[in-house]
């Protein structure tokens, strides 16, 4: 089994070579190499996705990604933006299905900005088209406007689009996933207004027949995000096209209280998959050894759940991370009182004890 380890920029570093640890730790036959990306690929480099990081990464079973971006590279030229590192791995990967669980650990139900009876026990997985949606549509760009409000005027435009194969392929994913869960899908669109969303609406319908075991209801994505935080324990599965999904993705991360406890996973048809925290590269509180490493470490969880079929694996790491949390160790983000605050690294340590 061959890994990729793409460790990427600011906190990046920190919480991979804790996780790596963990995967080190199983005593399974793991093969892994690291390579750069991000931030980190373009200073050595000139490219946040070099040819021998893509190589490296079409070529293993599963990928362990950290986080890149920093402010510092906000002013380089698109193409070369660390973000386009994650896109590209995606669109070159075929990476279409990302699941990213919203849970909400017993002991941190009052880190949530939530009422407590609100978030007790939330478990949602939002399924997120990935590689297609307005992210990838052509054209795109800046011109001089020929008609609209202001014809001859700079502007910009994107193209939003979905094709039938796409949308069905994420729309199995998610009555799959259903049926090991409690068989609920809220398919979120915003088929009111735009005809690529009544489109998504209407294929995911369609599948869903093939399903008639699992309940399929539908959700504008405005009032989603508005039932997101009224009553969150609604939703079990949702799935939703990329730009929807980046957003509300982000608002089920936050209502559990840490975003640096969410892992995520986003596979190909082949399942080969990218496993990254749902969180990003906290440039502001790199190198100061206090970042979470649990979302990472989560992470390589899935990765052993999803891409290299090692289950039990996979649970022995998901309890020690709980067991962690009983033991009432916390990094600075669910620091409470009451509780011990740790670093990165004595964090990783103590899910090594307990394992
Ligand atoms: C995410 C991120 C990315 C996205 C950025 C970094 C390109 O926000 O994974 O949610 O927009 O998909
Ligand atoms: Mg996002």
């Amino acid at each position: 089994m061959k890994i990729a380890v793409l460790p990427g920029d600011g906190i990046g570093t920190e919480i991979v070579a804790e996780a790596v640890k963990v995967l080190n730790a199983l005593d399974l036959k793991l093969e892994m190499e690291t390579a750069l990306v991000g931030g980190a690929a373009y200073e050595a480099h000139g490219h946040p996705l070099p040819e021998a990081t893509l190589k490296l990464a079409k070529e293993a079973d599963a990928v362990l990604f950290g986080a890149v971006g920093d402010w510092k590279y906000d002013k380089l030229e698109r193409a070369l933006r660390p973000e386009q590192a994650i896109l590209g791995l995606r669109k070159n990967l075929g990476l279409f299905a990302n699941l990213r669980p919203a849970i909400c650990y017993e002991q941190l139900v009052g880190a949530s900005s939530l009422k407590p009876e609100l978030i007790a026990g939330l478990d949602i997985l939002i399924i997120r088209e990935l590689t297609g949606d307005v992210y990838f549509g052509q054209p795109r760009g800046r011109r001089t406007a020929s008609d609209g409000l202001f014809p001859g005027a700079e502007e910009a435009f994107d193209t939003m689009r979905y094709s039938r194969p796409e949308v069905e392929r994420i729309a199995h994913v998610a009555f799959q996933a259903a049926r090991k869960r409690s068989n609920r899908v809220t398919s979120v669109d915003k088929a009111n207004v735009l005809e690529t969303f009544q489109f998504w609406k209407d294929v995911v319908t369609e599948v869903g027949t093939q399903y008639p075991d699992v309940a399929l209801d539908h959700m504008y994505v405005d009032n989603a995000a508005m039932q997101l935080v009224r009553e969150p324990k609604k939703f079990d599965v949702v799935v939703t096209g990329n730009l929807f999904g980046d957003i509300l993705s982000d608002e089920a991360a936050m209502l559990t209280g840490s975003i640096g406890m969410l892992p995520s996973a986003s596979l190909n048809a082949s399942k080969q998959g990218l496993y990254e925290p749902s969180h990003g590269s906290a440039p502001d509180i790199a190198g100061k050894g206090i970042a979470n490493p649990l979302a990472t470490i989560l992470s390589a969880a899935m990765m052993l759940r999803y891409s290299l079929n090692q289950e039990a694996a996979a649970q022995r790491i998901e309890a020690a991370v709980k067991s962690v949390l009983a033991q009432g160790l916390r990094t600075a983000d669910i620091f409470s009182p009451g509780t011990t605050r740790v670093s990165t690294l004595e964090m990783g340590a103590a899910v090594l004890r307990a394992l």
